[in-house]
């Protein structure tokens, strides 16, 4: 029964590689030309892929560095969402720049190189910010189509929530769509804080209970939002935009393991760029040379380090340093990679009293006999990752940081700081003992701007990434300020049998002291990893910015940028809800300039 089964399998593996769109094996499987050359098949260029081939007649190339998503179970369970970083196997092998204020140190810096790019690899939150969040972004373009209220057309069309209606309603209907592509779900693991974090919050004005915090308002601490289906798989840009239904369509077609090196002009240098160059690499080596048109554009959506790494190796940027590089510049565009930006993070841990979180799994057999629950579709621990809650909070308006600097926020109802709850240490290696309380203080709101630049003309060599992390003195006020709330949080009565202890370092530390904090800080902090900003939208003729508002570049004829790295300014969230929401924005924009239904 079996063999007959494996075989049948075989032969329709066999017919549709003839008879369906697929993952091509080799470039010598591409067509001559495509409609539309999408780079990099990561969260928004899968959107794109998918979208634009909803027409029969338009066909689409995608270009992925990294190999399948497929069957890999490290990508498929939420909780190992953690563990995928010790492998690095799904990861580019980047590494940043040395971080000045954080005494020189570099950091891994990690991105998607696989199917589904950091949605295949990310830790799942779904978080979208604040509606002054985009209402800023059309401010800045001059677009009311990036409003909050224009996209939630785009939101509702992204988004499939999943949590059965039975389960307990810790969300807020009228803020989901139901209908759309990614599944979007609550955990299905109870947790022994769960209570407790609804005894801190209800009636408390510092530290406010907020039932939905995609709502356009996130201030306040909620359920966390995760982007896993409702029988516990992670849902990617991969295994939804691209998923069964759709990875068959005829007019599309992926090409795995091949890097783009550089965007090459039709013909009159820097007017028109119509070709792809790219490379195969497998494991480590590089193989065989191609280059692919496009007929109507090419789609880039190589994330915040990719896309502009691409166009400064295409000579689209500053003309200057690029010719000092020896790279032949062909449109003037001083901007990209510049305005790069990333948000801080620190962790700070208790000890609780408690068995019942996450360090359970230390234990091998019941870590195996979990794995074998999740494998057979009953929710376990192993379901969701260990992070909890979520709380998003604003600094006074009389802090006496805003004397010195504007606030950077969108608005008086967008958060300056994340308190990032988990119910077990996000500790790498985990301690040998004791169970834990996880707080991750992020600063939502950086001030500091970063680049991507490049160091040689090589496009094979990595660009120099730089975060420039904790530069600006608000950043640095603000992380402070993260750890004393996180602090004041758990010292309210509700979590007093709960916390034993701070963990580590700051066991004896005085909060009140600043430099006792930025010795923390300089010790512990690294990122949350939402880059955004170094191919910027800006308004039509603007002097600055990489892209028009409809994601077009600048200048330039055939070539569009589709991923975080357009957003404007960082949103007060994690990324992957604002680039589904702005790709799928932006394949309405694509066929509309195309005249495709
Ligand atoms: C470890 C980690 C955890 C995160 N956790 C969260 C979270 O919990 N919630 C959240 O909202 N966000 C999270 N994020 C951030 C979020 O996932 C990203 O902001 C978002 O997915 C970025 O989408 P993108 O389309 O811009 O880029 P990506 O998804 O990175 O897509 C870019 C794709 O292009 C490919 N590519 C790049 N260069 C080339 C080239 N030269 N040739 C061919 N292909 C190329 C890459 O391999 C990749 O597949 C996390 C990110 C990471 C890395
Ligand atoms: C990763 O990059 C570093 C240099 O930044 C290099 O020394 C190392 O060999 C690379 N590792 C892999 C697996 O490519
Ligand atoms: C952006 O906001 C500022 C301040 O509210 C306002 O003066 C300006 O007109 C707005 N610009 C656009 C294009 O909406
Ligand atoms: C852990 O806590 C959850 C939620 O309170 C509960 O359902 C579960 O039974 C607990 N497990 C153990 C081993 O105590
Ligand atoms: C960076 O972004 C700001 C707007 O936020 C803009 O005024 C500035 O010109 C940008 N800098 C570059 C180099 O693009
Ligand atoms: C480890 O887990 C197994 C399976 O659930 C259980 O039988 C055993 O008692 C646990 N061991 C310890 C030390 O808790
Ligand atoms: C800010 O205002 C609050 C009352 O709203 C007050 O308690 C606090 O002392 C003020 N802080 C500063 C720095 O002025
Ligand atoms: C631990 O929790 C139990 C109740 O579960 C409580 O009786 C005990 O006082 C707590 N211990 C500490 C040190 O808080």
């Amino acid at each position: 029964m079996l063999r007959w089964l494996s075989l049948g399998a075989v032969v329709l593996g066999v017919v549709s590689d003839f008879s369906f769109g697929k993952i091509l094996k080799t470039a010598s499987e591409m067509l001559t030309h495509y409609d539309f050359v999408v780079v990099g098949g990561g969260t928004a260029g899968n959107v794109i892929a998918n979208r634009l081939t909803e027409d029969p007649n338009i066909r689409v190339l995608v270009i992925e560095a990294g190999g399948s998503n497929e069957g890999v179970q490290l990508l498929e369970v939420p909780f190992f969402s953690q563990d995928i970083y010790k492998t690095k196997a799904y990861f580019w092998n980047y590494t940043t720049t040395p971080q000045v204020a954080l005494a020189g140190k570099s950091f891994f810096y990690a991105r998607g190189h696989v199917l589904g790019g950091c949605s295949s690899t990310n830790g799942m939150a779904y978080t979208r910010g604040s509606a002054e969040d985009y209402d800023k972004i059309a401010n800045i373009t001059g677009d009311e189509g990036w409003s909050w209220d224009q996209l939630q057309y785009y939101i509702r069309k992204h988004e499939r929530w999943s949590t059965p209606t039975a389960s307990p309603m810790h969300f807020d209907p009228s803020a989901h769509g139901f209908h759309g592509m990614t599944e979007v779900s609550l955990s299905s693991v109870p947790h022994s804080i769960d209570e407790i974090m609804i005894k801190a919050t209800e009636g408390n004005s510092e530290f406010p209970f907020n039932i939905d915090y995609n709502s356009g308002r996130p201030l306040g601490f909620g359920w966390q939002q995760t982007t896993i289906t409702s029988n516990g798989r992670r849902d990617s840009s991969a295994t939804s935009y691209l998923g069964p239904k759709f990875i068959q369509r005829s007019n599309l077609h992926v090409l795995l393991n091949h890097r783009v090196l550089r965007l090459l002009p039709a013909g009159s240098p820097g007017a028109h760029f119509n070709a792809v160059e790219f490379v195969e690499i497998v494991d480590g080596v590089v193989g065989p040379q191609h280059v692919i048109t496009a007929s109507k554009e090419i789609v880039l959506s190589a994330g915040s380090v990719g896309t502009p790494a691409i166009l400064l190796h295409s000579g689209i940027g500053d003309s200057n340093t690029l010719s000092a590089l020896g790279i032949k510049p062909l449109h003037h565009l001083p901007s990209v990679g510049q305005n790069f930006t990333e948000q801080p993070a620190v962790a700070v841990h208790w000890l609780v009293n408690d068995t019942n979180t996450s360090e359970q799994l230390r234990n091998n057999s019941l870590a195996a006999e979990l794995l074998d629950e999740w494998e057979n579709n009953k929710p376990s621990l192993l379901s969701a990752p260990p992070s909890t809650h979520l709380g998003f909070l604003r600094l006074p308006d009389n802090a006496s940081v805003f004397e010195n600097t504007p606030d950077p926020s969108a608005g008086s109802n967008t958060p300056h700081i994340e308190l990032f709850i988990s119910n077990g240490a996000l500790l790498s290696p985990l301690p040998p003992a004791g169970n834990f309380l996880g707080i991750v203080a992020i600063g939502l709101t950086p001030v500091s701007r970063g680049s991507i630049s490049l160091e040689t003309s090589n496009p094979l060599d990595q660009p120099l990434i730089d975060p420039a992390l904790l530069v600006h003195d608000f950043d640095r006020w603000a992380l402070r300020e993260a750890l004393r709330l996180a602090r004041r949080f758990v010292a309210l009565p509700a979590w007093k049998d709960y916390i034993l202890e701070i963990f580590g370092s700051l066991a004896t530390a005085d909060f009140d002291d600043d430099s006792r904090l930025d010795e923390y800080i300089q010790e512990n902090a690294g990122m949350a990893l939402h880059p955004v900003g170094s191919a910027s939208m800006s308004p039509v003729g603007a002097r600055w910015g990489v892209t028009d508002p409809d994601l077009k570049v600048k200048g330039v004829y055939g070539l569009r940028v589709v991923d975080a790295s357009v957003i404007p300014h960082m949103p007060s969230a994690h990324t992957q809800a604002p680039v589904y929401i702005i790709a799928e924005r932006a394949a309405d924009l694509i066929k509309e300039s195309w005249g495709i239904v």
